[in-house]
This record gives structure tokens, sequence and C-alpha cells, in this order.
């Protein structure tokens, strides 16, 4: 049962379809993913009226809950860390990339006030778009959405869980040689009614780093099926605000690890992810527009991607870390207990406390470059990048 009507995924489905049928039979996962999120009008994030929310049996239903959703209070944490950011960089912007239902802007615009003098939404999503201005409209007059980056801006940017949201490529290893994990049309009479089938092509791209493909219990002589994932799209985006963002401080907030981690010769089956009413599942190719699908942020791709587009890591560690160094602690020090409970998911480990990651990365900073920001003063995790 799902809380859309299934119209718009049957015609998701049809447009699916008929792409693949023009790019001769496959289309790289990458393009799926993006169509099936995306398709103006039909994707998940055009079709979805209300994606994410804090949990079912709530008016209206959502599939997946993110920080500024659990708590306020990770807003206003978030705000001192902003502030800092636009007095250490004397810039008065700020600019969100998939901003959700708007929670977070309302949040910062109310603890920052004046100190924001236009904040400028980018989202892909039309019908986000609609509940962020209903939101909003106490400060419509500083609030302006964008489809495109101007050519030069200034400012903090700042993305929760958007890296997670951009279409990743697949690559499978079997046998000892790489392919491209793609989606062709399924035979008619499946008995799944999954209309869409994995399929591999031979490939020349790699995962950034060499993996012990040789390593483990399992491996026999055709070695073992490794699955993994590449960022091209996260890459580019970081390539475009580094070419544009002439002074400021961008925050990535997400779940994800550093490269390391990420393609560990254990992690096998990948981190690709779906959600729909709270609950995950793997697998990408059924309920396609009805659902989210997500995967993890390689850390270091990131920093990697920045340092050589021209911009400074100035910190990476885990959301608890970051919080706490911002100060959340004293500000719910005295707040009712369910609200306290509340604001602790933000920071407890086995909630979003440690798998979730915030990175500060700065352009133009001139004076201020060895500003070390609050939010990374204890556990700053750089050196494992
Ligand atoms: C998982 S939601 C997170 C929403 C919000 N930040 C929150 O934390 O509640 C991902 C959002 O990122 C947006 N998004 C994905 N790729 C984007 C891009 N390249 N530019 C702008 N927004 C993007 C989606 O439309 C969606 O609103």
């Amino acid at each position: 049962m799902t809380s859309t009507t299934d119209h718009p995924a049957r015609e998701l489905q049809g447009l699916i379809e008929r792409e693949v049928a023009q790019a001769g039979g496959w289309i790289g996962f990458d393009r799926f993913m993006a169509l099936a999120l995306y398709a103006p009008n039909l994707g998940y994030y055009s079709a979805r009226g209300e994606p994410i929310g804090l949990g079912l049996g709530r008016t209206p239903s959502s599939d997946f809950v993110t920080a500024p959703q659990m708590s306020p209070w990770f807003s206003r944490t978030l705000a001192s860390s902003v502030r800092e950011a636009l007095d250490k960089t004397s810039t008065r912007e700020v600019w969100e990339f998939g901003a959700g239902t708007g929670e977070m802007a309302f949040e910062l615009l109310s603890v920052l006030g004046e100190r924001i003098d236009r904040y400028t939404v980018v989202d892909l999503s039309a019908g986000l778009k609609e509940t962020q201005r209903q939101r909003l409209l106490p400060f419509k007059d500083r609030v302006r959405w964008v489809t495109e980056l101007p050519a030069a801006f200034e400012g903090v940017v700042l993305g929760n869980e958007v890296l997670d949201a951009m279409p990743v490529k697949l690559l499978v290893n079997v046998g000892f040689e790489w392919f491209e994990r793609g989606v062709s049309l399924g035979p008619t009479d499946s008995p799944s009614g999954c209309p869409w089938v994995w399929s591999d092509r031979k490939t020349a791209l790699r995962p950034p780093i060499e993996i012990d493909l040789d390593g483990g219990a399992e491996v026999g002589a055709m070695g073992r099926e490794y699955l993994t994932e590449i960022h091209p799209q996260a890459h580019a985006f970081i390539g475009t605000l580094a070419e544009r963002l002439k002074k400021g401080v961008i925050f990535l907030i997400d779940y994800g690890f550093p490269e390391h981690e990420y393609y560990h010769p254990d992690r096998s089956g990948g981190t690709v992810m779906c959600h729909e009413l709270h609950r995950a599942d793997p697998n990408p190719l059924v309920q396609v527009g009805l659902k989210d699908i997500t995967a993890h942020v390689n850390f270091t791709g990131i920093a990697l991607s920045a340092q050589d587009a021209g911009l400074e890591v100035l910190g990476y560690t885990s959301q608890a870390h970051f919080l706490i160094n911002s100060g959340l602690l004293p500000l719910i020090i005295d707040r009712p207990v369910s609200e306290k409970a509340m604001a602790q998911k933000l920071i407890t480990e086995h909630e979003m406390g440690e798998l979730f990651k915030v990175m500060a990365l700065g352009a133009g900073l001139g004076e201020a470059m060895d500003w070390s920001p609050m939010g990374f003063s204890v556990g700053d995790r750089s050196h494992q990048l």
C-alpha cells in the first residue's frame, strides 16, 4: 500500500522504458536513479507530496525522517556555526541545497534574524518547494528560490542529506573483472512483476582505491561478487560550488564514511538503500517512483574533489561531535524531557550521532585561512579521510 496514486508511477515506468529502448536496451544505474527520483512531474521527489516527516500514523504519512524534522535543536545549534562562518567570512547570505520541508531554513532565519540578508533555496523538487514556501511565509521578503546557481556568489552554503540523494554509478566485480551495473527491460511475463532487470557491462571505471578482493573467507576460484558505488555527480556538484563560491563556507551533513571504510572488502553489497513509509529495503528496481533511493557518501572523495577544485577542508567529524561542539547541550538542558529525548537522538551513537558526519569546506577565506570552526574543536577526524 502506498500513499500516492500509482498513476504517476505507471507514467514514470513508461518514460524509463522509452529511455532504455532509445539507449539501445541499457541505461546506467545513475540515469535510472535520476529518473526515478527527479523526472519532472513523475519522479519520487516531484510526485510524492510529503516524503519527509516524523513517522507513521501521522498525517500526512511520510517515508523517512531527517535531523531538522527530528528536533528543532538540530537547526538551532547549527545556527551557532552558521553565525560564526558568516562572521569569519564577513558575508550575509545563506544558500541551502535541497531544503526539504523548509524546517531548517525556518529555524535558522528565526535564530539568526537580521544577520541573514538573504536566504536562497536550490531544490529539484517542485512539491517540496511549495511546502517550503508555506513554511517560510513569515520570512518571505528574505527568502528566494533559484533553479541555477549564479556564476559568482558568497555566503554560507548548507546541504543536509543532499549528497546521499545524488545519483550514483554502480560497479560490480565478478571473477576479478569490473562491470558497470545498469538496468535493462526484463521479460514481460516476469513472475516478480518487476519490469526491470540488472544488467552488467564491462567497464574501464574503477573505485577510487584498490579493494582487496582476495580477502575474506568465501572466495572461490572466480573470486566473489563485490558491489559498490562511485559518485561522479556529487563530485561535479562540489566542482561547481568551488568554481562559483567566491567567499564562504560550505557545511555538508550526511551519512557516510571515509573511503577506506566505504570500499572495505567486507562491504560487498554496496550502500544503495530505499525508504518507504519508514521501512528500508535494498531493491531500487521495484516500487519505482514511490520510494526514496539513496547511497552513502564517500567523504574522502568529497574532500579530494573539493581540494582539487581549490576549496579548503576546514573540518570533518561526526554529527554528535559537531553539534556538541556547536553548543547543543547547554541549549537543551532546561527543556522538557520529551524535547530533550528527541534532541538526544541527534547525537546518540546508535541513532544519528555517529553514522552522520559533517564536513566544512572554505572558499576565498583570505585572513580567516587559519581559522578552525567551532564545530570541529573537539574530535576533528580530517586526518582519517
Ligand atoms: C533527503 S532530502 C533532504 C531534505 C532536507 N535537507 C532535510 O534534511 O530534511 C534530499 C533533498 O535534496 C534535493 N536535491 C537532490 N539533489 C539536488 C541538487 N543537485 N540540487 C538541489 N537539491 C537537490 C531533493 O530534491 C530533496 O529535496
